[in-house]
């Protein structure tokens, strides 16, 4: 069959075409990625589900303006068909050392993972509303998230690897969040998400020797994608300022950042060679990537945290040294794993609080929330 005839998820309008164009695909017998991607601990991606009733109910009329900008920018739809191999792929799998393949592999389940939970849930959200602005946006981004799943999944084949989306969306575990903590972990999932692309791939624009794979080439195009999502997060969390204003409601938006923030930190530590063949200090990375996180946020979020604080940075590789260690009991096991495990439990725990506890920044949140993806 010529390539260019094929049914491919990049050119699919909505997310249940694109699951379908990857299931449709010769299937592999490598079970480890789907393996992988069905575990479920703090810091690998997880599936949710919500009170759908509640979101359905929303009401965007305070925002309508900017919502229809929105909806229509994603209704035209500029990457439709971006995300498929062309010419300028040119993926050496073979050359490659095998420790970074071990790590880029990891990588590449983990966001597989990590986009395909966005498709499952907003096609939830899609299949059980009947508020047609709630559905419309959530029908959109779950056909973006289905296409870059689908792109990953194509990349991994080439390694003889694919994660199995039909029977992740069976088997894998849901968490339940109520609506609004979806709002806030979302949202900053989208705009970390964009932060991590876009810093990846400007870094690689100056330095093309060291992109060792061509999915690269791709981080553009698709953190634009991730930019729109979080602000239709962040227009969603505007219908209704109590959200962003209440007291109690600001401890739990400085909650999700320090686990987001933190999440992020450890997980990209675990990957020395990935980020060494990319030529990325992880530590300047991960600064970085927070520094554009929380100039963006402040679009919506009235305080953003304080990353050059003293405690931070120690905070962060303490949780670090703490979470690899929580690791390595886990795998010796026996009384003293299992004790060595607490122990590194506690840290992990009592230094999430002192990282919690750093005074939060405080902002004035515009009138507008409306941005373009600037970096
Ligand atoms: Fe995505
Ligand atoms: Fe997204």
């Amino acid at each position: 069959m010529n390539a260019h005839n094929t049914p491919h998820s990049s050119d699919a309008a909505t997310a249940e075409e694109a699951i379908a164009r990857q299931e449709a695909l010769p299937p592999l017998t490598n079970e480890d990625a789907t393996n992988i991607a069905m575990q479920n601990t703090l810091l690998t991606p997880r599936f949710y589900t919500t009170d759908f009733e509640e979101m359905d109910a929303i009401d965007v009329t305070p925002v309508r303006e900017e919502w229809d900008a929105l909806i229509a920018q994603m209704k035209s739809d500029p990457n439709k068909g971006h995300f498929k191999k062309n010419d300028e792929w040119d993926a050496d799998w073979e050359n490659m050392d095998p420790a970074l393949k071990a790590e880029f592999i990891d990588f590449l389940i983990s966001s597989c993972t990590a986009e395909f939970s966005g498709c499952v849930l907003y096609k939830e959200m899609k299949r059980r509303g009947s508020n047609t602005d709630i559905t419309t946006l959530f029908q959109l981004m779950a056909r973006d998230e289905a296409r870059h799943a689908g792109f990953i999944n194509d990349a991994l084949r080439e390694a003889g690897v694919s994660v199995n989306l039909g029977f992740l969306t069976q088997q894998k575990k849901y968490t339940y969040f109520r609506p609004k903590f979806i709002y806030y972990a979302t949202y900053l999932s989208e705009k970390i998400g964009y932060a991590r692309y876009i810093t990846i791939f400007r870094h690689l624009e100056e330095h093309p020797d060291k992109r060792f794979h061509p999915i690269f080439k791709w981080f553009r195009e698709w953190c634009n994608d991730e930019f729109s999502h979080g602000e239709a997060f962040a227009l969603l969390m505007r219908t209704d300022p109590k959200l962003t204003t209440s007291f109690s409601n600001k401890l739990w938006i400085k909650f999700f950042l320090t686990a987001v923030y933190s999440t992020m930190w450890i997980r990209d530590h675990q990957r020395p060679v990935f980020h060494e063949a990319l030529g990325v200090d992880v530590t300047w990375y991960g600064q970085e990537v927070f520094r554009k996180t929380s100039e963006i946020t402040k679009q919506v979020f009235p305080i953003t945290l304080d990353i050059d604080h003293p405690r931070w940075r120690k905070g962060l590789n303490r949780l670090e040294a703490a979470s690899r260690q929580v690791a390595a009991a886990k795998k010796r096991g026996g009384v003293m794993g299992m004790a060595s495990r607490l122990a590194g439990m506690a840290t992990v725990a009592a230094t999430f609080v002192s990282l919690y506890t750093i005074p939060a920044i405080k902002h004035t949140v515009p009138v507008s929330s409306r941005m373009e993806p600037a970096y």
